[in-house]
């Protein structure tokens, strides 16, 4: 999977060559280190998953993959454990060259004196707490042009590999089976984070190293807010739990949204609000199809939304233009329906709106996750307020239309309500 990625990222270079820059380790005090996770480029074109790295892609040369890391001597050794040998790294990692990386700046010179051009990120820093400029100008290499890789490495990263693809549903497996545990230790009186950590807990248990973000595990109103991340109020009954969290399965997320009452029953006020967002989710699915855009999927939830609202008599007014229902029901649906998923929950794809919008095509992966949300005071009926509802899938596109990748987990009122009794 890296070495096609590799193929296609070095394709795109043009000839000139790309120094892509690994995630540093940061320093939480003394000698500890907060969790590492190598940064998403870095691993998409090589999956080495260790700190302190640079991969340099050189496409004039036979030797196109020149990799730059840390070797632990045996002191270090000693502490942290051993590092791979440069030749195992070459053989696993499929690197032509490999070097350590105090030696970056002097082989670097050698490896790109004769460029003009050459794609490196300016801001990211190198090891040495250096920008690529910094240490160009520092070599003697001031003329050489920078150029920004990001927007090579959207292009390819938008569309999913067969292998992506199974990453990405072992991902919502993981998180439907992890989730459904959780829900079903539900109690009232119970605190947020103890959902969290049945979860987080029986996600680990099923082989994901890490969730792709913080849970959001909101009881009550704290649904409101769209991204509660505190996960620390003591659960009522008679409330619905907005659970929005994805497990991360070989550096791939899952984005999952459920919401689902304390009680094991929807109240009448509760369902009316998630049927609403359910048609809302299913009418956007269906919109989620070659050819169409993000806009188009969006707009399909916001004209399912206005009609739901107006049905509750929660908008009173009538609007015939689309436009018009998308600027009222945002004060209750106040985010996108969509964003890309893969290595990183908002993955790397493009956002820009109206004009020139991407068009879907099979291959690509996004979520569909319309919300409901009325707020305590927003003015609507007593029986809604403090309601929040949302529901995310993460939908692959496909020839023919699209295929839910997390289906797993169900999201009509009944089924829910079945799987609560259990
Ligand atoms: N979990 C963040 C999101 O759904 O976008
Ligand atoms: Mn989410
Ligand atoms: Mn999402």
């Amino acid at each position: 999977m890296f070495e096609e990625n590799r193929k296609q990222f070095i394709k795109s270079l043009n000839g000139c060559p790309a120094i892509i820059i690994g995630g540093q380790q940061i320093i939480r005090n003394g000698d500890v280190h907060y969790d590492f996770r190598q940064s998403s480029n870095f691993y998409y074109l090589t999956g080495f998953g260790s700190p302190n790295s640079i991969a340099v892609f050189l496409p004039k040369s036979s030797n196109s993959f020149v990799m730059f890391t840390e070797f632990r001597d045996s002191n270090k050794a000693l502490w942290d454990g051993p590092s791979l040998k440069p030749k195992a790294i070459q053989k696993i990692y499929g690197a032509d060259a490999i070097f350590d990386i105090s030696q970056f700046s002097s082989k670097i010179k050698s490896l790109i004196k004769n460029e003009k051009v050459i794609y490196a990120n300016k801001n990211q820093l190198l090891p040495e707490n250096k920008n690529i400029r910094n240490l160009l100008n520092n070599i003697n290499l001031n003329n050489i042009k920078i150029l920004d890789p990001s927007s090579l490495l959207t292009e390819l990263r938008t569309y999913k590999s067969k292998k992506e693809i199974h990453y990405l549903e072992q991902a919502a497996s993981i998180t439907s089976k992890a989730l459904l545990k959780a829900a079903q230790s539900m109690q009232s009186g119970m605190n947020e984070f103890q959902l969290q950590a049945i979860y987080e807990g029986e996600s680990k248990f099923l082989g994901a190293k890490r969730q792709g973000f913080p849970p959001i595990i909101a009881s009550g109103a704290n649904a409101c807010t769209l991204h509660y991340t505190a996960n620390n109020a003591k659960i009522k009954n008679g409330d619905l739990i907005l659970f929005d969290v994805g497990a991360e399965h070989e550096y791939y997320t899952a984005d999952i949204s459920r919401t689902i009452p304390i009680s094991g029953k929807f109240t009448k006020p509760q369902a009316q609000i998630y049927q609403i967002v359910l048609n809302a989710q299913n009418k956007a699915i269906d919109f989620a199809i070659p050819g169409n855009t993000l806009g188009d999927v969006h707009l399909a939830a916001v004209s399912e939304i206005y009609n739901g609202l107006k049905k509750l008599k929660i908008i009173k007014k009538h609007y015939k233009d689309i436009f018009k229902q998308y600027r009222v029901v945002k004060k209750f649906f106040p985010h996108a329906t969509s964003h890309w998923l893969g290595l990183d929950v908002h993955d790397d794809g493009s956002y820009s709106k109206i004009k020139n919008e991407t068009i879907l095509q099979p291959g690509m992966v996004i979520t569909v996750e319309p919300g409901l949300y009325f707020q305590k005071k927003s003015g609507v009926d007593k029986k809604f307020q403090g309601i929040g509802i949302r529901i995310e899938d993460d939908i692959l596109i496909t020839k023919t239309g699209s295929k839910n990748l997390s289906a797993q987990f169900p999201r009509e009122i009944n089924e829910i309500e079945k799987i609560l009794q259990k």
